[in-house]
């Protein structure tokens, strides 16, 4: 009875979210029904059932605010007035930096004061402003600033120097910049590359003599501008809000346009989806200048009025003082960072603290739970999704490993799908009559989103390059005639539907026969190596098929031992995931958003004479790792050593 209920509920919901006509639903639940075997159906729909209803509810619940927002021509700033009026005495934001702490109230003010200065100084709606500094309360207060009176921030990753750094003032057409008193030395190594027209300010403590002598000091000019609230610029909730910069694996970083119902959405899913409550606490110490931090994170202070402590820079030694120390409940990760956490000595804090929900993506399955019990970390709350794409996906029910799911028993309610792809070329790959490959569970498959424009709610909204856009977008995928946006990742689909996180382009590579995927292999290195940076990757050697596999490790004390490392091995993988060459290094290059940077390692290969640091191979013969020098090179290029 109750599983009826919840069945006429959710049909009730399809019928909200698609529009589709009952018999057709029916229909498509009948189709896997009896193309499934009934009994396999009735598994699946029993178990899955409580969970589509609550992720069809949010999309339903989010999509209603969507359109309320449309109707209303309201935007970010706009709703963020909402939370103002509602709660102007409630903290907003904590810098952990300096304890600054902020009300709603304070924000809004400084905000206003950003508006007014900048629109005194002859910006206007449509203009945009680079902001180039670190994590901090002001940070927030001038985009947000910029944002009430039409002016679009271009947020600038602070890790840039020089002509990548230079790339993204001009991609974006930045009018001005404002930089932080910490990027003077970048800022003044860049300006001689840069434009004259573009006007700096500098905001903080500058020296006079290290910054370029036409920068104005931004502080002491807020200090005079009025609090008041600037004039309505009439944005609608589809304009522009900010540039966020994709790093993509290579090349120069792609400005990623990101509107005002991008920002809500991504942000009102995650809060409705993990269901978050307005006493909580985020503990926010990623980036403000990628949209795990700024959206994810500051979206639920600045659309749903919780309390966002920003820390300057990721810490694994500070981590959880700082969260015992201000309360935060819910905490922020990405990439590596849950690695460090565990890498690190046990500490008192680390149990007596309040969290109660992990939040982020990249958490590696092979430490998931390890890292819940640790740290008594009860939920975690694992989500997919790029800036600039719309398919999302969020581990709504805390299940173990995966990023996401998608219904199995009415996959249609969400247009994404697994398509089948060339892993190698990721190449989608189609069926004589030109359609995209949907992929069975246990298949893995590219996952892609279908477009449709005019719903805002899937829009997508494109890179400011239109030729990056277009790479991104294939025709005929899900029908005839229609367009999807492409990922480039790929997952796997269980039978129930959780969606696990495969590997990024190009990382599975094939060795003697078998396909390696190194992300599984860095979970097992590092853990065999006391949680050490693990980087691996396929690299050709001549004369073999496929690539062989190459570790590069993290050995700043050279305290590998290598034979106990070869024997735990041969316990742990089968024989074609050995990396046949490993690479000791002080330090594998990351991020900004904590993730290695592996293209230029596995560009430089195995060649002693390109690679400084200490290489290594495993001879097959003797079972050991011998150290890699220019005549083992050469025994290896001629195909003397056997691998
Ligand atoms: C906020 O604080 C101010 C001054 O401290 C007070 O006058 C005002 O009534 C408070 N507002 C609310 C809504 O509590
Ligand atoms: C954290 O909670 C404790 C106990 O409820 C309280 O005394 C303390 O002031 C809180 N700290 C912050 C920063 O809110
Ligand atoms: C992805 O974006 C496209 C383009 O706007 C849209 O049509 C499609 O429905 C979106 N897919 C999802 C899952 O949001
Ligand atoms: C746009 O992207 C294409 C390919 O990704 C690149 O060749 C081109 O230089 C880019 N244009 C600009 C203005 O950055
Ligand atoms: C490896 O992957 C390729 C293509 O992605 C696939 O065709 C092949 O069957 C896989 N091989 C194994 C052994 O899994
Ligand atoms: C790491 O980054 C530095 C600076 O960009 C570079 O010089 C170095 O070669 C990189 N190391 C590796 C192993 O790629």
């Amino acid at each position: 009875m109750l599983r009826l209920a919840s069945c006429s509920s959710l049909l009730l919901l399809l019928k909200a979210v698609v529009g589709l006509p009952w018999f057709q639903s029916i229909g498509a639940v009948l189709v896997f029904y009896l193309g499934s075997g009934g009994w396999k159906f009735m598994k699946v729909f029993y178990k899955t059932i409580g969970r589509d209803v609550r992720g069809a509810f949010t999309l339903v619940r989010v999509k209603l605010q969507v359109k309320k927002h449309l109707r209303e021509k309201n935007t970010v700033p706009i709703i963020f007035k909402e939370c103002v009026r509602r709660h102007p005495n409630k903290t907003a934001l904590i810098f952990e930096g300096t304890g600054a702490s902020w009300t709603f109230k304070e924000l809004d003010e400084f905000s206003n004061a950003v508006a007014n200065f900048l629109y005194a100084e002859g910006f206007r709606s449509g203009d945009v402003i680079a902001l180039f500094m670190e994590n901090c309360n002001e940070y927030v207060g001038f985009w947000l600033g910029m944002a009430k009176m039409g002016v679009e921030a271009a947020l600038i990753n602070f890790n840039l120097r020089l002509d990548a750094l230079e790339h993204c003032f001009s991609v974006s057409n930045s009018k001005a910049v404002i930089f932080g008193q910490e990027m003077s030395q970048a800022m003044t190594d860049v300006y001689a590359m840069m434009g004259k027209s573009v006007r700096l300010y500098c905001f903080g403590d500058c020296d006079r003599s290290a910054i370029p002598p036409s920068t104005e000091f931004i502080a002491p000019l807020l200090q005079s501008a009025s609090r008041l609230p600037p004039k309505d610029p009439g944005r609608s909730f589809t304009d522009k809000l900010f540039y966020i910069y994709t790093s993509g694996t290579t090349g120069l970083p792609k400005a990623a346009i990101v509107v005002h119902s991008r920002y809500f959405r991504m942000a009102a899913l995650v809060h409705y989806g993990f269901g978050m409550r307005s006493d909580d606490v985020i503990y926010d110490c990623l980036p403000l200048y990628h949209s795990a931090g700024n959206i994810v994170g500051m979206g639920q202070c600045i659309l749903l009025g919780l309390t966002v402590v920003i820390k300057k820079k990721f810490s694994a030694s500070r981590f959880w003082d700082d969260c015992a120390k201000y309360n935060c409940t819910i905490v922020q990760y990405i990439g590596e960072i849950c690695r460090y956490l565990l890498n690190q000595p046990v500490r008192e804090a680390e149990s007596k603290h309040r969290v109660r929900m992990a939040l982020g993506n990249g958490l590696r399955p092979a430490i998931w739970k390890e890292f819940m019990s640790r740290f008594r970390i009860p939920q975690i709350a694992e989500f997919y999704g790029a800036t600039e794409c719309n398919c999302s996906l969020g581990n709504f029910d805390n299940n173990v490993g995966s990023c996401g799911f998608n219904s199995r028993i009415l996959p249609f309610v969400y247009p994404i799908r697994l398509m089948k792809v060339n892993e190698e070329t990721m190449e989608l790959i189609r069926s004589p009559d030109g359609i995209c490959i949907p992929c069975q569970p246990g298949e893995p498959g590219q996952l892609v989103g279908r477009i449709i424009q005019s719903d805002p709610l899937r829009r997508f909204d494109g890179y400011v390059n239109e030729s990056a856009t277009n790479k991104k977008i294939a025709k005929n995928v899900f029908k005839h005639g229609d367009m999807a946006y492409l990922s480039g990742d790929v997952l796997v689909m269980d039978e129930l539907g959780y969606m696990y996180f495969r590997d990024r382009t190009g990382d599975t590579f094939r060795w003697k026969g078998e396909n390696v995927s190194t992300t599984e292999v860095e979970g097992i290195l590092s853990k065999l190596l006391q949680q050490a940076d693990v980087v691996v990757y396929g690299v050709e050697v001549p004369g073999t098929e496929g690539r062989a596999g190459m570790a590069a490790i993290a050995d700043p004390d050279h305290k590998s031992d290598l034979e106990k490392f070869v024997k735990d091995l041969k316990k742990s993988l089968p024989g074609y995931a050995h990396p046949v060459f490993l690479r000791l290094l002080p330090e594998v290059n990351k991020t900004g958003t904590y993730k290695f940077q592996k293209t230029d390692m596995r560009k430089e290969g195995f060649d002693p004479s390109l690679v400084k640091d200490a290489l290594y191979v495993l001879d097959s013969q003797q079972g050991k790792y011998i150290p890699l020098d220019d005549a083992v090179y050469q025994r290896i290029q001629s195909g003397k050593l056997k691998l």
